[in-house]
């Protein structure tokens, strides 16, 4: 169940000289601004997956670790920012408390990051963006808080090795979620020009 909030913006007006511009310009496409100041802008999380393994060497030695990987977005943007995280923080190695940052393409002004959590599935989506499709001179810049509960479908594998000796596998427990795909709309965006 995906609970959408309609976006508060607040612009506020230019008030000093322009900011330089350059790098930025280049992954701003055409009708940036006015997607970004639009009630129906939303970002895409593309392929949104965890994973984890759970791995005991002996029965009191475990290797374990989750991992979350998924694409993101922007309507505005030529760009797509990676962003990936792996925990071995146990049980659940994530519980939206670790702020990851995305990686962007270089030369981008983007910055995003992410939580999430897999004992709620609640995934949080922070983003800060440029337009200078209007006027490069003069960018616009965004800000926008995300939120999600995410409901994924994950198959559970056991292996517990019935004859176990030293060096060998003592057991494995595996999860993985099938991919996910979803518009995200910000609860909250800001614009500073
Ligand atoms: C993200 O996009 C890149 C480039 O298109 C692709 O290689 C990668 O597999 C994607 N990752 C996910 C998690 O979808
Ligand atoms: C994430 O990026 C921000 C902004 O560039 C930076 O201040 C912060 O230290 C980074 N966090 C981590 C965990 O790398
Ligand atoms: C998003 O920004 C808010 C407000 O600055 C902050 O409290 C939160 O930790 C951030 N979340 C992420 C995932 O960066
Ligand atoms: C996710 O679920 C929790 C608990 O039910 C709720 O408090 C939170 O508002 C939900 N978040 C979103 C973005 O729907
Ligand atoms: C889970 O297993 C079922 C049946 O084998 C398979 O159809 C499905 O694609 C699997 N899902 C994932 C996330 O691996």
């Amino acid at each position: 169940m995906l609970n959408y909030f309609i976006g508060t913006l607040a612009a506020v007006l230019p008030l000093t000289a322009a900011a330089p511009y350059g790098l930025s310009s280049r992954s701003s496409l055409e009708g940036c601004k006015d997607l970004s100041f639009g009630s129906n802008f939303a970002w895409e999380i593309e392929d949104f997956t965890y994973s984890a393994s759970y791995h005991f060497t002996t029965p009191a030695h475990q290797v374990s670790g989750g991992s979350v990987n998924f694409n993101l977005t922007n309507p505005g943007l030529t760009e797509k920012v990676a962003c990936t995280a792996y925990s071995t923080w146990l049980n659940d190695f994530f519980y939206g408390n670790v702020n990851y940052n995305c990686t962007k393409p270089d030369g981008s002004t983007t910055e995003t990051s992410f939580a999430f959590s897999r004992p709620s599935g609640q995934l949080n989506v922070n983003q800060t963006w440029t337009c200078t499709d209007e006027d490069p001179q003069y960018p616009t810049t965004f800000h926008g808080y995300g939120a999600v509960n995410l409901t994924l479908s994950c198959n559970e594998t056991n292996y517990q090795n019935p004859d176990w000796q030293e060096g060998e596998t003592y057991s494995l427990r595996t999860i993985s979620c099938a991919p996910v795909t979803l518009p995200l709309k910000p609860y909250d965006k800001t614009a500073v020009a």
